[in-house]
This record gives C-alpha cells, structure tokens and sequence, in this order.
C-alpha cells in the first residue's frame, strides 16, 4: 500500500498482504488476501494509530516516511495487540523510543508478554481521552471486539472512528474506500468477516454497539484495521453488524455433508430437492470441496442448519467433525436442524452430529439409511427436507 489520504492530515500507512491466504493458522481462508492498516494523524503530537504484522514493518515505515520522519512520531495509540496489529511495534518503537503508548491495561499486559516492551505506557478506558493539538482522541474500550484488550478510537475533529478489527474485511485492494470497489464483493468480505472472526462475541458486541449509539458520535469515516474503509456505506455496515449480532436469520438452509460411497450424498440431493419445493432458497455444501469460511459465513444469517455424514469406524467423517467443532464455538442461537447419514452396521455419525453442535442448535429427529438409499427412502429424504422447510418458513 503506498500512503492514502483519508481526511485532512489523517493517512492510510498500513500494509497490502497480498498472498495470505490462510489467517489465524489454518482456521480462515482469505481468498482477497488482508490488509494490515494503520492511520498516521499529523497534528502537534504526531500520531500514529495502530502498527502491522511482523514482516510488513519496512513497508508501514517506508509509507510513514512519504508523510513524515518516523522519528517525528509523538503517540502510538495501541487499539488492539492481536499480532497482526502489533507485530511491528518493537520495531517501531526502536524508531521513536520517546513516544508515549497509548490503549488499554489488557493491551498492556499483552505486549510485554508478547515482546517484553511496552514503551511509556498510559492505560486509557472509555471515557479518558487525548489531546493531540486540533483533535482530541476519545478512547472506547470494546472487549471482545475482538480481545478483551480491544478498543475504538474516535476522533471528533475528522469524524473518523478507528475501529480495528470492528468493521473489517479481508481484501486485499490497492483501493482505500468501501465505495472504490464492487459492493456485493466488500459484502460478501464482511459477512465472511464477522462469521469467522466475531460471531462468537454476538452478545457482547450487542450491548458494546448499544452502548456506543448513546454516546451520539458524528461518525462519518469507520476507518478498520482490516481492509476497506468505510465512507458511502457507515450506515449500512452499522446496520449489518446489529443483524448479525441479535442472531437475526434469514429463512434459508445450509445443508453440509461428507459422503464416503455417495451414498449420504444421494441423501443430501434428495433433501435438498424437498426443501427447494417449498421455495426456500437453500445451498448444498460438499465440507471436502468448500472452505469452511465460506460455509460459516452462508450459515451466519441460516435458519436452517442439515448436517449429514457416512458412519466410519463408529464416528462421523474427519472433515464434517473438524467444520463442527469449529462451527460449536459460534455460540449460534434460534437454529434448527436435522441429521443424516449413510451407514453399514453401527450408524452412530448421526448421533455424533447432535452431540457435537447440540450447544448451538435444536435438532428434529435424524435419518439414517443402510449402505445406499432406496427408492423409499430417498422418498423419504425428499420428504423430511419438504417438513423441514415448511418449519423454517412458517416459524415466526
Ligand atoms: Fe486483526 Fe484480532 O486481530
């Protein structure tokens, strides 16, 4: 990324990561790649908000330098310590030793454990604020959104709220703003955002977002640490993450599978089928040949939720029991579902399935078919999925 004006005397210095594909280990399939970004506010006290990733520090100081001498840097507002935001701080900090550290005591903490330093800190929380020359920064803490270190910064004088992790997106662009890229691309980014990174934080960030709303702050720039930044569409990313966070679902089906003979797939087919008659929009997902983000992210707003898997060696599959473990950490709420599988003499995947996500959903009783699928049974799978679909509509 080379250096972007936001605002007057406020930049875009962060950095592109152009090829990660996988972020937070193994867990997110960022297909866009990520962005790392930090603001640099030129004021009296030079400011710079947040830092990047270990490895990208050459190009966060390279693009602070086409402002400014980083040794000019007065503050290091620290919002959030997760090191993809913090890796380069010891870095930094070597560059402008005398700065004064600003974010939270959990930040803190974090940092020395991270790094042994945590330069001249001040430990700030809602309320507490910092002047910088023209602009005073309001700090907001928001755990959870995404550490409990976390928290927003708001700056009054550009109407600017930087908001780290909050708001962001993993897309990697040379484009700065929500409304320089497609819409449903930036959407779609969000969505998949918010179901790996936040849903298990709904309740919380609920009540944060509440709480923020009474403070009445003219935001007209969500600037995120992740991303695009928000300038045409504040209300409409405002008014997504309320939805998401209240559980609040659309009335259409997930239905995720693993199948050793295909025999659990013919099953998939036939539910699916039954569901589709009642024209309630639903999509099949084979977990071996769709990334699990992708299908956390469909399942965020589904009211529906169908599991099938072979029965091996008296378990479900391997990949349907990594996707649910990971999907139990939701801390989903107002989901139904039903199992199904395939077996040869034991069958236990279906029970396997209600076991693992019984914390996140409510489950209808389970089908279960001996090696492949008759015609009277697909009749039945064809069946139950019709059942099912008519509950997700008609449920208000
Ligand atoms: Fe983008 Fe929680 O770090």
């Amino acid at each position: 990324m080379s250096t972007r004006l936001i605002k007057e005397g406020v930049y875009a210095v962060g950095a592109i990561d152009w090829n990660e594909r996988r972020f937070h280990g193994y867990t997110y399939a960022t297909k866009r790649g990520v962005t790392y970004n930090a603001y640099l506010v030129i004021d009296k006290k030079v400011t710079l908000i947040d830092t990047v990733r270990k490895g990208f520090e050459k190009e966060l100081i390279a693009n602070i330098r086409e402002v400014i001498d980083p040794s000019k840097i007065d503050v290091i507002v620290i919002n959030h310590i997760e090191p993809d935001h913090s890796g380069a701080f010891p870095e930094v900090l070597k560059i402008c030793p005398n700065a004064k550290i600003y974010g939270t005591e959990n930040a803190r903490q974090g940092l020395l454990k991270y790094y042994g330093i945590s330069g001249d800190w001040t430990a700030v929380k809602s309320g507490q604020n910092l002047n910088i020359g023209k602009r005073t920064l309001d700090f907001i803490d928001v755990p959870m959104i995404h550490w409990p270190d976390s928290m927003f910064t708001y700056s009054a004088y550009d109407r600017i709220l930087f908001s780290n992790d909050g708001f962001g997106q993993h897309y990697a662009t040379n484009k700065i703003f929500d409304d320089e890229v497609d819409f449903d691309v930036l959407m779609d980014e969000v969505q998949k955002y918010y179901a790996n990174i936040l849903w298990p934080f709904n309740m919380l960030i609920a009540s944060k977002l509440a709480a923020i709303g009474k403070l009445n702050l003219n935001i007209e720039i969500v600037a995120p640490s992740h991303g695009l930044v928000w300038r045409k569409y504040v209300s409409e990313i405002m008014q997504k993450y309320l939805y998401w966070s209240s559980h609040l679902c659309k009335n259409r089906i997930a239905v995720v599978y693993e199948t050793m003979w295909n025999s659990t797939e013919k099953m998939a087919r036939k539910i699916i089928e039954g569901i589709t008659s009642e024209g309630v929009e639903a999509v099949l997902f084979d977990v071996t040949k769709n990334d699990r983000s992708d299908i956390a992210s469909y399942m965020l707003d589904a009211k529906g939720w169908v599991f099938g898997s072979s029965t091996h060696d008296g378990e479900m599959l391997p990949v349907i029991a990594s996707f649910l473990h990971f999907l139990k950490g939701s801390k989903a709420k107002g989901r139904k579902s039903f199992a199904f599988g395939s077996y040869g003499w034991s069958g236990e995947a279906v029970k396997n399935i209600e076991n693992t996500v019984s914390n996140v959903t409510s489950f209808d009783p389970s089908l279960r078919v001996v090696f492949n699928p008759n015609k009277e049974e697909l009749n039945k799978c064809f069946a139950t999925g019709k059942t099912f679909a008519l509950k997700i509509k008609n449920e208000k």
